[in-house]
């Protein structure tokens, strides 16, 4: 089935979650079958409406792309994907820290690790690399502000700037003071770093919740530029979304 824009998309994957998961309300946040209390999960076609999963996405897939889930639950939404659209299972791996016991029967190509931590050698590249609201939960439990107030006469134009690709008037104070108040998202920097040679070229990372704040965007966007000037930060990147591209 041809898919002429997002709205298309987002009808057909409402329809196809109803049809794979029957019985099933995945409209809205939910707890895990598995009994685990940890994390509520987010319904499979929400990730649709909010656009982290686009047109483009499935095309690419669909044309023989991969894909890594860091993060994946259940593995619903990465059903919903392969099942939905007709994308083989074996280009979709995930990896998890714990596995939900219920993503096994998908048998995704799967790794567990923690991604806060140095990753595994990995002998696959993805076409995406998607990180499904798990980069802001496993760094949640890193204490401090989620912004700094300190030197907005600076840091507040720099910031808008830099997220409307310009570039900042002073990147070093910028990257100095965030990284000195706000130390979570040096931590999400170097999850991201982890991942970015794992991408093939005109690969893309997806993330959706936790990177959504203007100022930490804008600070991870002002370092990964430093490391590599092609790296580009095109669409879905609005609401909760941040995507990263390399050349
Ligand atoms: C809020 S759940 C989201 C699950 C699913 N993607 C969804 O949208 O419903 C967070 C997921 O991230 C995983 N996770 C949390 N911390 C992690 C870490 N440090 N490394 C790898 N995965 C982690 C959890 O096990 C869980 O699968």
């Amino acid at each position: 089935m041809k898919f002429e824009n997002q709205e298309e998309l987002i009808v057909e994957a409402e329809r196809k979650s109803a049809e794979i998961f029957p019985g099933d309300n995945y409209d809205s946040v939910y707890f895990p079958k598995c009994g685990r209390k940890d994390w509520f999960y987010f319904s499979p076609s929400s990730y649709f409406k909010s656009n982290t999963i686009t047109l483009d996405m499935i095309q690419r897939l669909q044309k023989g792309g991969n894909m890594l889930s860091i993060g994946p639950g259940d593995g619903n939404l990465e059903w919903l994907i392969s099942k939905g659209f007709g994308i083989p299972r074996n280009s979709i791996s995930v990896s998890d820290i714990k596995p939900d016991l219920n993503i096994k029967r998908y048998n995704f190509k799967s790794y567990e690790f923690d991604m806060t931590k140095p990753w595994p050698i990995l002998n696959e590249k993805f076409d995406y690399i998607l990180f499904p609201e798990s980069l802001g939960v496993a760094v949640m439990h890193i204490p401090g502000d989620r912004r700094t107030w300190r030197f907005s006469d600076q840091l507040d134009p720099d910031t808008e700037r830099i997220i409307n690709g310009q570039d900042p008037k002073y990147p070093d104070f910028f990257i100095q003071v965030i990284e000195m108040d706000v130390p979570i998202v040096s931590k999400k920097y170097e999850i991201i770093k982890e991942a970015i040679p794992y991408l093939k070229p005109e690969g893309e990372i997806r993330i959706r919740y936790g990177l959504h704040e203007n100022q930490q965007k804008a600070y991870v966007m002002t370092k990964l530029k430093q490391e590599n000037s092609a790296i580009t930060f095109p669409q879905p990147n609005e609401g909760e979304n941040f995507t990263i591209k390399v050349p």
